[in-house]
């Protein structure tokens, strides 16, 4: 594992009990692929360090996912996963002799007894741990000239690549335990930051909080947290940590999540801190959330569940007293698209906008978003196993005010009431679903309770 932050004894045995079967599904769908697309073997690559532009420092490692499915331990750049059907999977771990930098060390856990682990200096004692002949297997990775001249038959072939993508899509109990383990660190540092965000501090300080009570460096984390002080909340992936107190402090939007063994949760807060009426707001917008965890189960298209949240959109801006027209024409006309512009949930895993939300089949086709949603991540039908995220929000974003404003939907819109919400920039309230048999588990509640 990258690092043990979020381990416990019990939860590493679960692991160990879980990773065997895990790797055999993995193994199975992969074998499937393969002989689907006419290859004998795969060589995935974990990934290339990457240098500054004329410089000799490298940004923040990010193994590649196709790698990450398979080995836990996914630090450690230039190593290498070979997989033939039949055989145990080999990994060769790239372990230079270096005094510039700790080499990495060969991997121990849960995991190591599945594979045949070995360390490679460099590139050529990588390529002498491989079959001699690559010229049937296919190779995922960075298509540096070092390595795709050791002969493979593809270089990121799309048909294997889309899919492996797919079946990503629907995780094992192995991938579950590490999802809820991301959720209950992404949880804690939630509480600290919300701690935090009560007493007063910064945008960075709240960061600072939130990483802090994960306990996990920036770097390590699945995506830059988006917080966000009054207005900034109106911009939905809001970059800026002000590292100076805002004139008044009004609301904190909170869009951060967490890491463990290369799986990620993505969770959204929202808080008032004096008003009572966007206080209200938002519990209108988490019940709205949690009618639609509701209705997540097997068999439902995702599509009808961005086209639920618009209604229910409607309808709680109707409510709420933030539109003139009716909920039906709120839909109808775009209204809603004006303070509910973004999509619904994605698929979530090993890449917080996990691969294959769209596909129509593991062979390609496209599943096309419903029109005028032109951001929404996923349109598959749900299936037992897929980890969503369910993410509506309520935003007062300045830029579609104004388009509204000057279109058929002004007589829509109770503009003295969005005039006083302004200054709250908006709401997202964001939980991570696994789908089961009959409905689903709501990971993110589930991990607060479990560390409040
Ligand atoms: N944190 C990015 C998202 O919610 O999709
Ligand atoms: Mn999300
Ligand atoms: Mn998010």
């Amino acid at each position: 594992m990258t690092n043990t932050v979020g381990m416990t004894p019990a939860l590493e045995a679960e692991l160990g009990n879980t990773f065997g079967p895990h790797l055999e599904a993995v193994c199975a769908r992969t074998a499937q692929a393969l002989r689907a697309c006419g290859y004998t073997g795969l060589l995935v690559h974990s990934g290339s360090l990457l240098t500054v532009f004329e410089d000799d420092r490298t940004y923040p490692f990010e193994a590649h996912a196709p790698y990450k499915v398979w080995v836990p331990a996914c630090e450690v750049p230039d190593s290498f996963l070979w997989f033939e059907p039949g055989l145990r999977p080999r990994v060769i771990v790239h372990t230079p002799r270096d005094y510039w930098y700790k080499p990495a060390e060969l991997p121990q856990g849960y995991w190591v007894r599945y594979f045949d682990v070995h360390g490679a200096a460099d590139l050529a004692g990588a390529r002498a741990l491989l079959p001699h002949d690559l010229s049937h297997a296919a190779y995922l990775g960075d298509p540096a000239p070092e390595i795709t001249a050791w002969g493979p038959a593809a270089v990121n072939p799309p048909a294997l690549m889309r899919r492996l993508d797919y079946a990503r899509a629907a995780k094992t109990p192995y991938e579950l335990l590490c999802l809820r383990a991301a959720n209950r660190l992404g949880a804690r540092g939630h509480l600290a930051a919300a701690r935090a965000f009560a007493d007063g501090a910064t945008e960075f300080e709240i960061e600072l909080a939130f990483i802090d009570a994960c306990g996990l460096r920036e770097q390590e984390l699945p995506y830059n947290p988006i917080i966000a002080l009054n207005e900034g909340g109106a911009v939905l992936h809001y970059q800026v940590l002000n590292r100076t107190p805002p004139p008044a402090l009004h609301s904190l939007l909170i869009d951060a999540g967490a890491e463990f063994a290369g799986y990620a949760s993505d969770i959204t807060r929202t808080y008032s801190r004096w008003d009572a009426d966007f206080r209200a707001l938002i519990g209108r917008l988490d019940a709205l959330q949690q009618q639609l965890c509701g209705q997540v189960r097997p068999g439902v298209d995702w599509r009808s569940v961005q086209l639920e949240a618009h209604r229910l959109a409607a309808k709680l801006l109707r409510e709420a007293d933030l539109i003139r027209c009716s909920a039906e024409e709120a839909v109808d006309t775009g209204v809603t698209s004006v303070f509910l512009p973004h999509g619904i949930g994605h698929l979530l895993g090993l890449e917080v906008h996990d691969v294959g939300g769209f596909m129509a089949s593991p062979e390609g086709g496209e599943i096309p978003r419903p029109d005028g949603h032109p951001y929404l991540r996923l349109t598959r039908i749900l299936e037992e196993g897929f980890v969503v995220t369910m993410e509506p929000g309520i935003y007062f974003i300045p830029q579609l005010l104004e388009a509204a404003r000057a279109d058929k939907r002004r007589s829509s819109i109770n503009w003295s009431r969005i005039e006083g919400l302004r200054k709250f920039g908006g709401i997202r309230i964001e939980d991570d679903l696994a789908v089961t048999t009959g409905g689903c588990e709501n990971l993110t509640r589930d991990a607060f309770r479990a560390v409040q």
